[in-house]
């Protein structure tokens, strides 16, 4: 047997001592070893967890223009916290705040009042306390209790469960009903009382991809406050729209243009096209953002404002965020979103084409964001689920998750593509190839469970 025992230096990698055996994974690492085989061997580990960028479940960017690679490796050190030592970083957040703030029509553009997060996630904590801070100040000084606070929202992403159960506060979620997908304001009015902190409407539902009406829940709210006296703020939850209908549909009436939206939350990492751990969140005006919210950080030097739940946290995503805004200005984006939902719409025609789906959202840029999600047709049995369709297109990379919807529709199982800057005509082609080949496989090999549809693939965001 040969002896691996030392490493001489020039051992090809996979020659070297190193290499020649299993590395450690649970007990902490005793000894040095070389760079380039340590890189060696993660590297090829990673190729284990698939491609991103045929990862259609995600709304988060898998590709990233050159300039994008070096600005991150330029800001490798710089901590967003940091912001007496690292300024002109900090300067850089101010001025993503004050184009957001004029993007989505805030009153005072010159004075922004918000800031960078890790996602939408962490965004929407933020938006949440303030909404409670207000809400606790008015009752208070009407002399009212503040232990019931609750809080309306059609059928949310996962954060939004996170904010009311580790804030405690009762979640009003309206669900889904057989024909109704989306937040109405009917629902909405039938569920508002004084306790409530706010509405939440999605803009880009996170199941099926569709625009909430935010202009006639506002105006709901508007009817609401001019008959009882009830003023309840709306936070849009515009992870995915907020970067989208600015663009693509301008027409549409959701932002700051509607004095009741007091904030709104968007992921830059999805479609504000920069690499991830990027979100914002803006308020409309500074009586918005409660002072108990802003702390004021002495010991990194200077007197620095600083919101937010964590402290340390990368600058790099920030600054490729500027550098997009300046690459890329509306047109870009329009471009590139526009290009997106061309292919989305692409898409969707030849799902429909080939028989046993129904498309639910057909990625229309003027009532959602650039996805498409369908359903096997009612009363149709193919021999298959959209389970066995997800497992089948693993084989050739593509991962389109399926998945039950959430309440009162569990029962209905829908399959839902994301289509996302590269996700191009051409690839939408293979991948339509790809389903066609994976049906045809599925009628000559009938999947050998049943119909059961409780077994989702994976579905994270
Ligand atoms: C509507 C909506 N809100 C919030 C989030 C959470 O965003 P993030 O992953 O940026 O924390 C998502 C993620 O997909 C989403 O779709």
């Amino acid at each position: 047997m040969q002896d691996h025992g030392t490493d001489t230096g020039l051992d090809e990698i996979y020659g070297a001592a190193d290499t020649s055996a299993p590395l450690p994974k649970s007990k902490f690492p005793a000894e040095e070893r070389s760079p380039r085989h340590v890189y060696a061997a993660v590297h090829d580990e990673l190729m284990l967890d698939g491609n991103a960028r045929q990862n259609l479940a995600t709304f988060c960017q898998t590709w990233e223009e050159e300039e994008v690679h070096r600005l991150m490796d330029d800001c490798i050190d710089k901590n967003m916290v940091d912001k007496d030592e690292y300024p002109q970083t900090a300067e850089i957040e101010a001025r993503c705040v004050r184009m957001m703030a004029d993007l989505w029509n805030a009153p005072d553009t010159n004075d922004g009042v918000g800031c960078s997060t890790t996602g939408s996630s962490e965004a929407a904590m933020l938006a949440g306390l303030a909404m409670k801070r207000r809400w606790e100040a008015r009752q208070k000084a009407a002399g009212k209790p503040v232990d019931k606070p609750n809080l309306i929202t059609g059928p949310v992403q996962i954060c939004w469960h996170k904010f009311t159960r580790y804030w405690d506060i009762e979640h009003r979620e309206v669900p889904m009903e057989n024909g109704r997908l989306l937040l109405t304001p009917e629902e909405v009015l039938a569920r508002c009382d004084e306790n409530t902190i706010g509405v939440v409407p999605t803009l880009g539902v996170t199941f099926t991809g569709q625009y909430e009406p935010v202009a006639e829940i506002a105006a709901a709210l508007d009817d609401l406050q001019a008959r009882t006296g009830l003023d309840i703020p709306i936070h849009v939850d515009g992870a995915s729209g907020g970067f989208l209908a600015p663009f693509c549909a301008p027409d549409l009436v959701w932002d700051f243009r509607l004095p009741r939206v007091k904030s709104i939350n968007a992921s830059g990492h999805k479609f504000g096209l920069a690499p991830l751990g990027v979100g914002w969140v803006i308020w409309r005006e500074p009586q918005d953002l409660p002072d108990a919210m802003v702390f004021w950080v002495n010991y990194l030097g200077g007197n620095m404002r600083d919101i937010g739940l964590n402290f340390s946290r990368p600058g790099g995503q920030i600054v490729c965020q500027y550098y997009n805004f300046l690459r890329l200005g509306r047109d870009g984006y329009g471009k590139i979103h526009g290009a997106c939902y061309d292919t989305a719409r692409d898409l969707a025609k030849g799902i429909a084409d080939l028989g046993p789906f129904e498309v639910i959202y057909d990625g229309d840029r003027a009532t959602g964001i650039p996805a498409i999600c369908w359903k096997l047709k009612d009363g149709a049995d193919p021999g298959f689920t959209l389970f066995d369709l997800a497992d089948r297109l693993r084989v050739s990379g593509w991962q389109v998750p399926a998945y039950t919807l959430p309440a009162n529709c569990q029962d209905k199982a829908i399959q839902r593509i994301l289509v996302r800057n590269g996700v191009s005509r051409d690839l939408g082609s293979l991948l339509l190839a790809d389903i066609t080949r994976a049906l045809a496989h599925l009628e000559k090999h009938p999947a050998k469970h049943g119909l059961g549809e409780d077994d989702a693939s994976g579905f994270h965001h």
